[in-house]
């Protein structure tokens, strides 16, 4: 008998828990990148991959993906709304929101959905850049989608105002109106803007605007920023470029969205999981890649669009996924 014939053969290796991102357009997503690190860091044994879903295909998509033996998945723009809708049970936060960002599939066919981009935010903010939430003045620029997603934990972090600014003041009302109660119960007195009407600075400052991917000018006037108040862009990569470029001409200092990135992926990763990944780790890691992908885009590039490039971005990343 040959030495091979006498082993017993390895049982077949199990099949990875299914996991993924749902968008449009998701090509530039960092999380699968992030998850599968978190799962390698943690000894989980899943599988994350990138899922483009069609325009009017999310709910299609979702139960394809069930049926494929999905047990959760992140959502990022635009099916945020969508998420939440299908779901069969909803965090507070997300029925706060509107909006949901995390789907977890239940072994009867239930979704639970979740929202962690504000807790992503909260820990990037008050953990990685150390600066204190409770008792200070914050200003929230946008009404839109991601703004809506990051309120309630911004409330419940403990800040002292809160003011949300938005160029249809319809709409930062009505996200003001939607927290009201939140806000009474938490004491923390909460205000709607426009951007023209803001007249003091205030200790954070935080762009939930979609004007930098529009190439538009930053959202709101410069005497909203004080010396050592933080900017922070939820959006990271060139599209947080022009908005961080200015809080920082004016003294501020400025923040972008990667630190809120990771932080999210791990309330997800520990929701699905119940195991905490190590997110700072993770964060410096990929800012260390980001800054290699731009030393070489710079490298490569003309001098003219070297010099558009910022020194810590990476080409083509800029989306809040
Ligand atoms: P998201 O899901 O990314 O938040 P959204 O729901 O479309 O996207 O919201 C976009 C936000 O960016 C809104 O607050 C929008 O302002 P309006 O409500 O007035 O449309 C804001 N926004 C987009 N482009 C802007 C620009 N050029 N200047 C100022 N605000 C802008």
């Amino acid at each position: 008998m040959t030495p091979a014939a006498t082993q017993t053969p390895a049982p077949p290796a199990a099949a990875p828990d299914l996991y993924a991102v749902m968008g449009h357009p998701v090509a530039h997503s960092r999380s699968p990148a992030i998850h599968r690190r978190f799962a390698e860091l943690t000894g989980q044994h899943i599988a994350y991959d990138a899922c483009l879903l069609p325009l009017d295909g999310f709910a299609q998509g979702v139960r394809d993906f069930i049926a494929r033996g999905g047990r959760g998945c992140n959502v990022t723009v635009p099916f945020k709304h969508e998420a939440a809708q299908i779901a069969t049970q909803r965090s507070a936060r997300v029925a706060l929101a509107g909006a949901a960002n995390t789907l977890m599939f239940m072994a009867g066919g239930g979704i639970y959905a979740d929202n962690t981009d504000g807790l992503g935010l909260v820990a990037d903010i008050t953990r990685n850049a150390g600066v204190a939430l409770a008792g200070r003045d914050v200003l929230l620029v946008g009404a839109g989608g991601a703004a809506a997603g990051v309120l309630g934990p911004l409330l419940q972090a403990g800040v002292r105002r809160l003011t949300v600014a938005n160029r249809t003041l319809t709409k930062a009302q009505a996200l003001v109106q939607a927290h009201a109660d939140l806000a009474k119960l938490l004491k923390v007195e909460l205000l709607a803007q426009t951007p023209q009407a803001l007249e003091s600075d205030f200790d954070v400052i935080i762009n939930a605007t979609a004007s930098s991917l529009a190439g538009a000018a930053v959202p709101v006037p410069a005497r909203v920023l004080r010396p050592g108040s933080l900017a922070y862009d939820m959006m990271y990569g060139p599209a947080a470029h022009g908005f961080l470029h200015w809080a920082q001409q004016h003294g501020a200092r400025p923040r972008d969205g990667l630190g809120m990135l990771v932080e999210q992926a791990a309330e997800s990763f520990a929701l699905w999981r119940g195991v905490r990944p190590p997110a700072a780790q993770v964060l410096a890691e990929l800012q260390a890649q980001l800054q290699a992908e731009a030393r070489a885009a710079s490298r490569t590039a003309s001098p003219a669009e070297a010099q558009a490039q910022a020194p810590a971005q990476a080409p083509g990343a800029g989306a809040k996924a």
